[in-house]
């Protein structure tokens, strides 16, 4: 039986339609995204694409009419061919140049006030992008709202869900996209893809990310517990678009690893009433670890009187109501995390890569105890759907194979509301609440 299942579950891990196709270089910048910085850089990053390094900046201002600001030049990443680590990535049906990925700090912004900006170079051959505006801060006073999920995919891959999101967006604060994100996993091309569709989303509100396998599985990776569940899912990517596309506000990771140096492993940041955190599933979470012991100061160090709410995000899930129960890799991470989520009083626990909706009681060790956080998959973002249900246990109190997105918003201290939006019918098919104690 348990042979039967796991085989099942991988086969469902890689079934997504491979998709070769090439595209041309970009011209003008495209591909925009925000992310905050870090609390001690406080600010906005703006990231985009374009087809040359030169002199790249952002325009900003409090109006769409004077973008009198300029800010500091760009730096830029890009990578090659040779960067992939396997198969198909580095083959050159499957490799298509990616321009160049340009990077600006908005540094010592001011809380509350709406900016609008462009970005792109002076450069002939580039130009600017269209003017776009974020609201810098949580938009309101007393209340933070985020979205997530994760498991999307470009549209090639699975269903766009940008409309869905831009339906729910305009009091939102933050995204979290827990891993699995374009699926492009060797085809390019598809970043690129996903990075456009998205981008009317990632220009207005800050998009966090953190890794899913489909971004970073590899044999060679540097952690990879047992056999079953670690493989080939990057496509021979091994974490390095994913790397160089986006910027995290993360410590550097120090452990020696396809992607030593980036700041896009694991980070927190803190938004109105939530203290965020998100993780790598794919690297060493064990006691000891360079994770655990961040994850550990990073708990420690929250003020619970001005963000009063924690939210964990990962991409692979402990609890879920599919063959992820019995997977032992699994039970090592929930062993690993759970005394430290109950500790430190965690309140909500988001997961993709099951590709379906799942909520539980907040809950410890597989009972019902308001000691623990809600674990909430939210891998219904697009991406295929997946493998079956098995048995409903008592700790499950929803769940869903259709599409939809999550949103969530903390009222106050005690009383945080969640729906989840069903993609196919436009409707809220999840709808409860989180309470904390003061
Ligand atoms: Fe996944």
């Amino acid at each position: 039986m348990l042979v039967v299942l796991l085989s099942f579950c991988l086969c469902a891990s890689s079934s997504v339609v491979h998709v070769v196709g090439t595209t041309t270089n970009v011209t003008p910048p495209e591909q925009g995204h925000l992310a905050l910085l870090s609390a001690e850089d406080g600010g906005m990053s703006v990231t985009w694409v374009q087809h040359n390094s030169n002199n790249g900046y952002v325009r900003y201002g409090t109006s769409p009419t004077a973008l009198s600001e300029k800010s500091v030049l760009a730096t830029y990443k890009t990578y090659t061919i040779k960067d992939m680590c396997g198969s198909p990535a580095n083959k050159t049906d499957h490799f298509v140049n990616p321009g160049y990925i340009l990077y600006v700090p908005l540094k010592n912004l001011i809380n509350g006030q709406r900016y609008y900006y462009s970005f792109g170079s002076d450069d002939n051959n580039t130009g600017f992008s269209p003017v776009y505006n974020f609201h810098f801060g949580p938009k309101s006073n007393e209340t933070t709202t985020f979205i997530g999920y994760g498991d999307m995919g470009a549209a090639s891959i699975g269903k766009n869900s940008t409309r869905v999101i831009l339906s729910m967006i305009d009091d939102v604060d933050i995204i979290m996209h827990v891993g699995d994100i374009s699926y492009a996993m060797g085809n390019e091309h598809i970043w690129g893809d996903w990075f456009k569709m998205i981008e009317p989303v990632t220009t207005k509100i800050p998009y966090h990310v953190c890794l899913g396998n489909h971004e970073y599985d590899w044999p060679t990776q540097s952690f990879k517990p047992l056999l079953f569940t670690y493989m080939k899912d990057s496509g021979g990517e091994c974490g390095v678009p994913y790397d160089r596309r986006f910027n995290m506000p993360g410590p550097k990771l120090k452990l020696k690893d396809f992607l030593t140096g980036s700041r896009n492993i694991y980070h927190s940041v803190n938004v109105g009433l939530v203290h965020f955190i998100m993780l790598s599933s794919e690297h060493n979470m064990t006691k000891g670890s360079e994770q655990y012991i961040w994850l550990e100061n990073d708990l420690k160090s929250v003020d619970r009187k001005v963000h009063p709410w924690i939210v964990f995000g990962q991409h692979r899930p402990y609890y879920g109501t599919t063959v992820v129960r019995i997977i032992p890799e699994y039970a090592i991470m929930r062993k690993v995390f759970e005394p430290l989520f109950v500790k430190y009083k965690v309140d909500l626990v988001l997961f993709g890569h099951i590709h379906q909706y799942q909520r539980t009681c907040r809950m410890v060790d597989h009972k019902c105890n308001d000691a623990g956080p809600v674990y909430n998959v939210v891998g219904s973002a697009g991406a295929t759907t997946q493998v079956p249900f098995l048995w409903k246990p008592k700790w499950m109190e929803f769940r869903s194979d259709d599409f939809g997105i999550s949103k969530f918003k903390a009222w106050n201290h005690t009383h945080m509301e969640v729906n989840w939006f069903n993609d196919r019918n436009d409707t809220v098919s999840d709808k409860y609440w989180i309470l904390r104690e003061l």
